[in-house]
C-alpha cells in the first residue's frame, strides 16, 4: 500500500510564539459528513509526537507514533481504518502533538534541541467513502483550529507533567507552515505499542522515608496511576533502575529528570503519561493521599511491537536467568529505534551496539520490519552526512562524523545478519548501495596498504581491564579491530553480491577481503600466530574472523587465547567486539570447557555476575553495580543495554545446538555442545515454513538430541561423538551418542598468577 495522491495534508502549526515548547498542542478539525461512511483511512503524522481522537474516541493503540525516522530524509506516516469512528453528519478529529524526537531535546551533554525541525504538528490526510459512491477528503489546512489541553509539559527524557483540572482553551486558528511532503512514506513496520502491564512485586518506606515500589523487571515504559478523585492534590513520580542504600539511583540518569507529576482532577481516573518513556524499575511516589496499594499502580511495558519467535531454556537457571535478561534488554531498547539504552539523556540508535547484538535479536524477535526501516535511516543519514554515522537516525552534537570501525560496519553487518535470519533476497538488494559505500569509504581510508589505522576509533568499547573513565582503551589496539573489521565486512559484502548483487562485484569485494586479510596477517600477526596487542579480543577475532593464513598460526592462536582465558581465571576480559566472538573462539581452539568455564563465571567480571547482584537486564559495564553495590562510574552506568548480551546467539547456536544453515532458517544446523555440568538444553525458533527445534538431554554418559525439522525442510545434525554429520528431513528424530556425564564436567580451574602457573 502507497500513500494516497495527491496528498494534501499540509503541516499545521499553533501560532502562539509565547507557549512553552515543551507543552503539548491539541489541533481540532471539525467537519460534516453528508452520508453513510462505508470506509475511511486516516493517514497521519506529525512533526512531534502524536495520539490522535475521532469523535471522542482513540485512533489505534500506538505510543509514540510516528516513532523516529531519519525527518529530513524520511518521514513516517501511519494509517489508521476509522471508518468505524466516524458517523453521517457531525465529526471532529483531534490531534495531540508533543515535541518527541523532532523537537524535543536529544543526546548527552545538555543535548540538543530541534534537531529536525523547529515547527511541530500534524500531517493529516483522511479520506472517507460513502455510501452514495462519494469520496471526501478531509486534510490538515489552514480550517483547522489548536488549543492547549491538560498535559502542561511533555519530554522523552524529562517526563511528563498534566494537570486533570484543565480542559482545552480557547481554540486558535493554525498556521500553515510550507512541509516537503516528497519525504514522507507509508509505515511498513510495526508501531511501538503497550506490550503488557506489570503489578508491583513490592511497595516499601525508603530510609528516607519515600514510598518506592519496585516491578520486579527493569523496563523500557512508564507507570499508569489510578488516581483518586482529589482535585488540586499533585501526585510525582521519579523512575530509577537500581537503588543505593534503598533509595533511587538517579545519577545514571544523567540530565534526564524521568519524572511525571500529575495533579489530580474531579473524577478518579486511570492515568498513564502519552508522550514520554523511562528506563526503570523502581518507581518512587510522592504526594500520595494515604497509604499506596498494589492496585493503585501498573509498569506498563512499551516497545516495538515484534512477535517473540526464538527460545532458551537449560538446566541451569542462572543461564536462564542470563537469557531472560537478554530478551528483556532487548524489549527495552526496541523502542521503534535499536537504542543503547532507554533511561539516561541518551536512547541513541548507536550503531555498534545493534551490530553485535543481531544474531541475538534476529533469533528471539521478528525485528526484521523494524530494522530494516532503521537501515533505510542508516542509508539515508550515510548519504547525507558523507559517513556511517554512530548513531542512527544521525543529529549533531558536537564531535565532528568520522567514520568507526565495528560502529560503521553496522551497515554491512545487519542487513547480512536480517537476510541470515530471515532470507529475503530482496531486502538485502535494497539495503547493497549503503553495504557498498561503507566498504568502498574504508578501502579509501585504508588505502594501498589495506591497514586502517587512521582516525577516531571506539575498538573494543568496555572491555573489563580498560579504565573507567577512558572505556576505549582496551588491551586489543582499536587498529588491530578496525583492520579486522574491514576484512569482514569486505567478506560479507561479496557474499552478499553473491546473491544480490552481479559476479563482478562479488569477485571485487573477496579479493579486497583476502589482500585485507593478508595485510592484516603482514602487519599484526607473528610466524608463529601470535597477534599484535594480545588480549582475548585480538584473538577471537583473528580466529573467528578467519586472520590466520595458517592452521599453525591458528594452533598457536588458540593456544594463546586459552592461555590469556586462563590468566585471566576465566572472568571475562572482552569489550563490544571480542564479546560476541569469545566463546566460538574458545571452542574452535579445543577449549569448550574454557567456554563454559567463562559462561558459567559468577565473579566479577562475568555474564553471571550481574545476576547474583539481582539483575534483571544485561547491564552496560561488567561491573556496572560493583560487588559493594556503588555504582562504577555513575555518569555513564546504564543497567539496561544489550550489547554484552550477545552471547545469547552462542547459546542458541552452540549450548542448544540450533544454527541457520541457510537464510532465513530453510535449513539448520544442529552442534549440540554438552558442558557446563548441563543435563539438557532446548532452543526453538519460529519461521514462516514451521518451527525448528532442538533438545538435548544427558542421562549419564548418554546424550539424547531431539530435533523437529517443518514440513520439506531438513537439518544437518553433528552430534559431539565425531560420528559423520547426518541430514534429516521433516518430522521429529532423536538421536543419541556417548558423551562425557554431567557430572564429569571439570570444575573450573583456579586462577593463575602472571607466569601461568597457578596462584596459590
Ligand atoms: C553508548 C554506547 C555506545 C558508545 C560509543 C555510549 O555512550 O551508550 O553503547 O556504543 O557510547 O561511544
Amino acid at each position: 500500500m502507497t500513500l494516497p495522491g495527491p496528498w494534501r495534508g499540509e503541516l499545521v502549526v499553533a501560532t502562539d510564539s509565547d507557549l512553552d515548547p515543551e507543552r503539548p498542542i491539541r489541533f481540532r478539525r471539525s467537519f460534516v459528513l453528508p452520508g453513510q461512511v462505508t470506509a475511511a483511512q486516516l493517514f497521519i503524522t506529525a512533526c512531534g509526537v502524536f495520539e490522535a481522537e475521532a469523535n471522542g474516541q482513540a485512533v489505534g493503540d500506538h505510543v509514540l507514533a510516528p516513532g523516529w525516522t531519519s525527518y529530513h530524509d524520511r518521514h513516517r506516516v501511519m494509517m489508521h481504518d476509522v471508518a468505524g469512528l466516524l458517523v453521517e453528519g457531525d465529526n471532529v478529529l483531534d490531534v495531540t502533538v508533543a515535541e518527541g524526537w523532532y523537537r524535543g531535546r536529544l543526546g548527552f551533554t545538555g543535548g540538543r534541541r530541534a534537531n529536525f525541525g523547529e515547527e511541530m504538528g500534524p500531517i493529516v490526510h483522511l479520506v472517507v467513502q460513502l455510501a452514495d459512491g462519494a469520496s471526501t477528503v478531509v486534510a490538515s489546512d489552514a480550517s483547522w483550529q489548536w488549543a492547549t489541553g491538560p498535559i502542561l509539559r511533555a519530554s522523552l527524557y524529562d517526563g511528563e507533567s498534566a494537570d486533570l483540572r484543565l480542559t482545552d482553551s480557547t481554540w486558535h486558528d493554525v498556521r500553515v507552515v510550507p512541509f516537503d511532503t516528497s519525504v514522507l512514506f507509508l509505515a511498513s513496520s510495526p508501531p511501538v505499542r503497550r506490550i503488557e502491564t506489570l503489578a508491583p512485586a513490592s511497595i516499601e518506606t525508603s530510609p528516607s522515608g519515600r514510598v518506592i515500589v519496585d516491578f520486579g523487571q527493569n523496563i523500557a515504559g512508564r507507570v499508569r496511576l489510578r488516581l483518586p478523585s482529589d482535585p488540586g492534590r499533585t501526585v510525582t513520580l521519579h523512575h530509577a533502575e537500581v537503588l543505593q542504600e534503598g533509595e533511587l539511583a538517579l545519577e545514571p540518569l544523567r540530565g534526564a529528570a524521568a519524572r511525571d507529576e500529575v495533579v489530580c482532577g474531579e473524577s478518579s481516573v486511570e492515568w498513564e503519561p502519552a508522550f514520554t518513556m523511562h528506563g526503570f524499575r523502581y518507581a518512587q511516589v510522592d504526594g500520595w493521599p494515604g497509604e499506596i496499594g498494589p492496585d493503585d499502580l501498573r509498569a506498563v511495558v512499551c516497545h516495538t511491537d515484534m512477535e517473540p519467535i526464538g527460545t532458551f531454556r537449560c538446566s541451569d537457571p542462572m543461564l536462564n536467568r542470563l537469557h531472560e535478561n537478554v530478551r528483556w534488554s532487548a524489549k527495552g531498547n526496541f523502542v521503534d529505534v535499536p537504542t543503547d539504552c532507554p533511561q539516561r539523556d541518551e536512547r541513541l540508535g548507536w550503531t555498534g551496539d545493534l551490530q553485535v547484538f543481531m544474531p541475538t535479536a534476529c533469533f528471539l524477535f521478528d525485528c526484521e520490519a523494524m530494522l530494516g526501516s532503521w537501515l533505510d535511516d542508516l542509508a539515508a543519514d550515510q548519504v547525507r552526512h558523507g559517513t556511517v554515522p554512530p548513531w542512527v537516525p544521525y543529529f549533531e552534537l558536537g564531535p565532528p562524523l568520522v567514520p568507526i570501525a565495528a560502529w560503521g560496519d553496522a551497515a554491512v553487518i545487519v542487513p547480512w545478519a536480517l537476510y541470515e535470519h530471515f532470507g529475503d533476497v530482496e531486502r538485502l538488494r535494497r539495503h547493497l548501495p549503503a553495504m557498498r559505500r561503507w566498504v568502498e569509504q574504508v578501502a579509501e581510508l585504508a588505502g594501498p596498504t589495506h591497514i586502517w589505522d587512521r582516525g577516531l576509533q571506539l575498538g573494543d568499547w568496555l572491555e573489563p581491564a580498560a579504565p573507567s573513565e577512558q572505556p576505549w582503551k582496551a588491551r586489543a589496539d582499536a587498529k588491530v579491530v578496525a583492520t579486522a573489521y574491514h576484512a569482514h565486512t569486505a567478506d560479507l559484502l561479496a557474499r552478499a553480491c553473491a546473491v544480490a548483487g552481479t559476479p563482478e562485484e562479488r569477485d571485487r569485494y573477496a579479493d579486497l577481503a583476502a589482500a585485507v586479510r593478508r595485510a592484516f596477517a603482514a602487519e599484526y600477526v607473528t610466524e608463529a600466530g601470535r597477534v599484535v596487542s594480545e588480549s582475548p579480543t585480538t584473538y577471537a577475532l583473528a580466529l573467528c574472523l578467519d586472520l590466520l593464513p595458517t592452521a599453525a598460526q591458528r594452533a598457536h592462536a588458540g593456544a594463546r587465547l586459552r592461555h590469556l582465558v586462563h590468566l585471566d581465571g576465566h572472568h571475562i576480559g572482552t569489550g563490544f567486539v571480542g564479546t560476541p566472538l569469545i566463546c566460538d573462539a574458545l571452542v574452535e581452539a579445543g577449549g569448550v570447557d574454557d567456554a563454559y568455564h567463562l559462561l558459567t563465571q559468577t565473579e566479577c567480571p562475568s555474564w553471571l555476575y550481574p545476576i547474583t547482584m539481582g539483575a534483571t537486564t544485561t547491564w552496560e559495564r561488567w561491573d556496572a553495580m560493583r560487588p559493594d553495590g556503588s555504582l562504577n562510574t555513575p555518569e555513564m552506568t546504564s543497567f539496561n543495554h544489550y550489547a554484552l548480551g550477545a552471547v545469547a546467539d552462542f547459546l542458541h547456536r552452540r549450548v542448544a545446538g540450533l544454527a541457520p544453515r541457510e537464510p532465513g532458517y530453510r535449513s539448520i544446523a544442529v552442534r549440540p555442545l554438552p558442558g557446563g555440568g548441563l543435563a539438557f538444553a532446548e532452543a526453538s525458533r519460529r519461521t514462516p515454513a514451521g518451527e525448528w527445534r532442538v533438545r538435548w538431554d544427558r542421562e549419564g554418559a548418554e546424550l539424547t538430541v531431539r530435533v523437529q525439522v517443518p514440513d520439506g525442510l531438513t537439518a544437518l545434525v553433528e552430534l559431539p561423538d565425531g560420528s559423520p554429520a547426518a541430514e534429516v528431513g521433516a518430522g521429529t528424530h532423536e538421536l543419541r551418542c556417548r558423551t562425557r556425564a554431567a557430572a564429569d564436567d571439570p570444575p573450573r580451574p583456579g586462577p593463575l598468577d602472571r607466569h601461568g602457573r597457578p596462584a596459590s
